[in-house]
């Protein structure tokens, strides 16, 4: 296990009809001018807008409003949310929606009291001090950003995805009330289910040694999902497998089940440039890469594979031949996003095999002095191409 410090100070409010408690919480830290930041509509046709403008009202706090936050949120909007923020005096953010509108409330929340351009953060040339305070009302269960430390920003000009993790983003509370996620199309429901499983395998493939606890601990929040996915996707209202999707999501990237082990990551950082390249939905290009990724670097520690495949997917161990208990582990997997309506090739997501280049040259790198991405197997541009080969 690997020294570690952990905390996560964000307060999860959790469960039916906790809406209600919005503005009172909102006063207990203070806000008074509040920006309500949301996406392109689905919390209208769903009720949650009504339900938290009722709650600020309540409460007698003024909201400034700022909706048409896009699925990989864009930097021109969190410019916007910056410039009305300073003008209106806001002092709170207040975010409706899913990642995409939780990052962007967090850029926005970062950019208010920086004098440069907020960009500065996610290129690396400027790290965050201070943030306004931003709390959550969640409405898809997927990217975990309701308590990480994390805000994933898209530049559309060179068109990069960009992320930045830092503390002073964690959220001040969030609220998640399954039943906001009714309403989810099951396309929806399905990217967020693949996001979140594979926010728990990119810790779960490490290369630290006696990791058993965060081992186990991963492996219950992937059996969860795994086990509930089917229930949402069959019965969308069916509140008790809502509600576990839901925590399994906050728990599988609030950074507890990082405790002591270090993940490998490379599969987001490749995604975020497929996101970046095509306006993809971040769970879909993970569902693509993710078998793909395992395939190409088991070989660097079958033992781990091995143990992901019996202990996740029930699959039978072959004494005699670790390769093929590994390669069913990985069509388990396959299998799983299938069923989960996600796509399987670059192809369906629409990129082709010219486009791999430019993809494989503009991922980030992990480690800038070598240029490598990942810590399972640090991947040089060449292995992502071939990754990027194999998801074809
Ligand atoms: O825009 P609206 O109309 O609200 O519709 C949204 C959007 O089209 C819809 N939706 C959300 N809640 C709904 C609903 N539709 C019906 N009923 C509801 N209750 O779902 C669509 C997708 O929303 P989005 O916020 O984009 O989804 P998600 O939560 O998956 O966020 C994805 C973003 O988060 C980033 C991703 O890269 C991507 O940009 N990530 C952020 C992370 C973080 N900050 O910690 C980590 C992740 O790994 C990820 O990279
Ligand atoms: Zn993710």
């Amino acid at each position: 296990m690997v020294n570690f410090d952990f905390r996560n100070p964000t307060r999860i409010i959790f469960g039916k009809g906790t809406i209600a408690k919005l503005g009172p919480l909102v006063k207990e830290y203070q806000g008074s001018a509040v920006l309500l930041h949301f996406g392109g509509g689905s919390i209208k046709a769903n009720g949650v807008y009504d339900a938290v403008k009722k709650s600020l009202s309540e409460a007698g706090i003024e909201a400034v409003e700022l909706g048409g936050v896009k699925p990989n949120p864009r930097l021109s909007l969190v410019r916007k949310g910056i410039k009305i923020c300073r003008e209106k005096k806001v002092d709170f953010i207040l975010a409706v929606g899913g990642g995409s509108v939780i990052d962007s409330a967090k850029a926005i929340g970062i950019g208010v009291p920086y004098e440069g351009d907020v960009w500065d953060f996610y290129a690396d040339k400027a790290f965050p001090k201070k943030s306004l305070p931003v709390a959550v009302v969640l409405t898809i269960p997927a990217a975990g950003s309701e308590s990480s430390l994390s805000s994933v920003i898209t530049n559309d000009d060179g068109a990069l995805k960009r992320f930045l993790d830092v503390d002073v983003i964690y959220p001040v509370f969030s609220i998640l009330d399954p039943e906001t996620t009714y309403s989810l199309p099951p396309y929806q429901t399905g990217c967020g289910i693949s996001d979140m499983l594979v926010h728990v395998i990119e810790r779960y493939c490490t290369r630290e040694l006696n990791v058993d606890l965060t081992d186990r601990l991963c492996e219950a929040v992937m059996r969860t999902i795994i086990y509930n996915a089917p229930k949402v996707l069959e019965n969308p209202r069916d509140y008790a497998a809502r509600a576990e999707i839901m925590w399994a999501g906050a728990v599988a990237h609030n950074n507890s089940l990082s405790t002591g082990r270090i993940g490998d990551w490379a599969s987001h950082m490749i995604e975020h440039e497929l996101s970046g390249f095509n306006d993809i939905a971040h769970g879909a290009g993970l569902a693509v890469l993710v078998p793909n990724w395992m395939k190409y670097v088991y070989k660097h520690d079958p033992q781990r594979f091995v143990q992901f495949a019996v202990r996740v997917f029930n699959v039978e161990q072959n004494f005699h031949d670790p390769e093929e208990t590994i390669l069913r582990g990985i069509g388990a997997l396959r299998n799983f996003f299938s069923s989960a309506g996600m796509p399987a090739s670059l192809k369906e997501i629409g990129i082709e095999e010219k486009d791999f280049k430019a993809i494989a040259e503009k991922v980030k790198r992990s480690d800038p002095v070598k240029g490598t991405v990942g810590n399972f197997l640090p991947l040089t541009t060449l292995d992502i191409l071939e990754i990027l080969k194999l998801a074809k």
